[in-house]
């Protein structure tokens, strides 16, 4: 039950889905209504980055557990261009794609984890974190 859910990220339209995985994933491990909101704000901000950025990508949605705790892990990861300063990145305002620059920092803010991998050329694997406690 609950085991890994893959959601590919070619299109717009993938992006809605992987936010409406993301979000029954959170309601069957327990996740208030106002936290499955979060989670797929969250989704939606790496899904469109992939989009934006990478052209296309995978968004991995998994349960994890940390005892006596359990919560989600998502992943979104590409193969595109990669971040070069991932410091910067996460910084308020800072956008190479005359964006907000609010989506990673954002992401940041509503989740309880997140970690960027990536560098220059080698694509982008972006994991966050959410406890139900
Ligand atoms: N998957 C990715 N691949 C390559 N670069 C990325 C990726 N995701 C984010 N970035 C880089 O990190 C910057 C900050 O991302 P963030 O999501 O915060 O802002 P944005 O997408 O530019 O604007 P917003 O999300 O507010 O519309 C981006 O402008 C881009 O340079
Ligand atoms: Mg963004």
């Amino acid at each position: 039950m609950d085991g890994e859910i893959r959601v590919p990220i070619d299109s717009d339209a993938d992006i809605v889905i992987a936010r409406q995985q993301g979000r029954a994933l959170a309601e069957r491990l327990g996740f208030s209504a106002t936290d499955q909101t979060i989670i797929a704000t969250a989704i939606s901000e790496v899904a469109r980055n992939i989009i934006k950025f990478a052209k296309r990508g995978e968004i991995v949605l998994n349960k994890v557990m940390k005892n006596p705790e359990h919560g989600i892990a998502v992943t979104a990861r590409d193969q595109g261009p990669g971040i070069a300063d991932i410091q910067l990145a996460l910084q308020d305002g800072y956008s190479t794609g005359n964006g907000l620059g609010m989506g990673l920092p954002g992401c940041k803010r509503l989740m309880d984890e997140l970690e960027i991998k990536s560098s220059k050329g080698n694509g982008t694997i972006v994991t966050m974190k959410k406890w139900t406690m």
